[in-house]
């Protein structure tokens, strides 16, 4: 069995999950664990019987691949040294902060001709793995990503951290330009767009609504698709397909109440789902959760030496859609007119409190 000597630069929150996983593969030698942090260096590199260090560069020339979880601002630069060594990169998503410096990636990689995967891990999510594996023309998609509060991703906002997962998916599952962008967001924490709504048309017709908010009480991540073939809905927190479609019979001949006596019309009700509307559900609970697929699957490239799944291109275009829909966030317009100041962190004064504050007031939203 070929080994690996694998490392890995960021072990916060995610990066951490990186290593341990890395590190419980039978074909890797996890050479280390980086972090800004010591402490935290320390800590996952204890836990996964591997060395801490607060600094890559000593790796670059040791690593045979590495897996990148340090915050968006510090991609490039750490991918790029990577890259120029000849060493396969894994980045986590948002490849990086701008298109100049995702290009500037990508070239790298085709000059090193080594395998460059961003982690746009929700297609490696098996309910999505199913959904793209039966014929689906997308013609109107909603896809809603809700998560609590953090305080970490700060550098960036709720379209880098969040709605970029559905971005990737959308433009894998619809193929086709994005001609039109509207979007409203806010910043309600300050800095950056804490939750955006954003209206995507491609040019096969297709319209897409997104929501994102890093401020909700509960999480939330599914999408639904309504298509010629029927309707999907994934949820990718239980990783469950649901799917629905005409019979045969319905595409054949339609519904026609109008000629049907009274008592076939009371049926109705109950043969309309499973005789004239039939449902599946996959459930994609399978071994694996899709951080470990997504890992299995890059190394897999790097030692076939194949394209990964999801390339510094993909990467690439979600970005570009991202800007575009920061774009239509920070120009939009709270008093209709485009003189008074624009974007998530110009929202008008509140005209009052909805409600009193106070000990009465319950905590946690709906
Ligand atoms: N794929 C996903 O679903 C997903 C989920 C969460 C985060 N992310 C991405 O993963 C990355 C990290 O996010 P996180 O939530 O783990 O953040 P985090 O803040 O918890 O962890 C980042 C870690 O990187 C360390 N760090 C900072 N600068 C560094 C540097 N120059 N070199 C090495 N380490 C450095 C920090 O000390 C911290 O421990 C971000 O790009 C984020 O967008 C992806």
């Amino acid at each position: 069995m070929t080994r690996l000597k694998v490392a890995v630069v960021g072990v916060g929150h995610l990066g951490q999950h990186h290593a341990r996983i890395l590190a419980a593969f039978p074909d890797v030698d996890l050479i280390g664990v980086v972090d800004a942090n010591p402490d935290q260096a320390a800590k996952v590199a204890k836990t996964c019987r591997t060395r801490p260090f607060t600094s890559f560069e000593s790796l670059v020339s040791l690593a045979d691949a590495v897996s990148i979880a340090a915050p968006t601002i510090h991609h490039h630069p750490v991918a790029a040294a990577f890259l120029k060594a000849g060493v396969p990169v894994l980045v986590e998503k948002p490849i990086c902060q701008t298109l100049a410096q995702a290009d500037d990636l990508i070239r790298l990689a085709a000059e090193a001709g080594v395998p460059f995967q961003v982690g746009h891990i929700e297609r490696f999510n098996p309910a999505f793995e199913e959904l793209l594996k039966r014929p689906i023309t997308s013609k109107f998609v909603e896809a809603e990503r809700h998560g609590p509060y953090t305080g970490r991703s700060v550098d960036i906002g709720c379209v880098l951290d969040l709605m970029i997962h559905d971005i990737d998916l959308l433009i894998a599952l619809v193929r086709s330009p994005v001609t039109d962008v509207q979007a409203v967001g806010a910043a309600v924490f300050g800095g950056h767009e804490d939750m955006v709504n954003a209206r995507l048309t491609f040019a096969s017709g297709c319209v897409a609504h997104l929501t994102a908010s890093r401020i909700a009480a509960r999480p939330k991540r599914r999408m639904r698709i309504w298509a010629p073939e029927g309707y999907a809905g994934i949820d990718f927190v239980t990783r469950r397909l649901h799917m629905v479609q005409q019979s045969d019979e319905l595409r054949r001949n339609g519904l026609h109440p109008e000629r049907m006596d009274a008592a076939a019309r009371a049926r109705l009700k109950d043969d309309v789902w499973g005789h004239h509307l039939e449902v599946m559900a996959v459930d994609g609970n399978r071994k694996w959760d899709q951080l470990t697929n997504e890992l299995r699957h890059f190394l897999d490239c790097v030692k076939a030496g194949v394209t990964p799944r999801v390339t510094g291109e993909d990467g690439r275009d979600a970005l570009a859609i991202a800007e575009r829909i920061l774009t239509a966030v920070r120009t939009h317009s709270w008093t209709g007119n485009p003189a008074d100041p624009t974007g998530p962190t110009a929202m008008p004064t509140p005209a009052g409190k909805l409600f009193e504050s106070g000990k009465d007031a319950a905590t946690g939203a709906a």
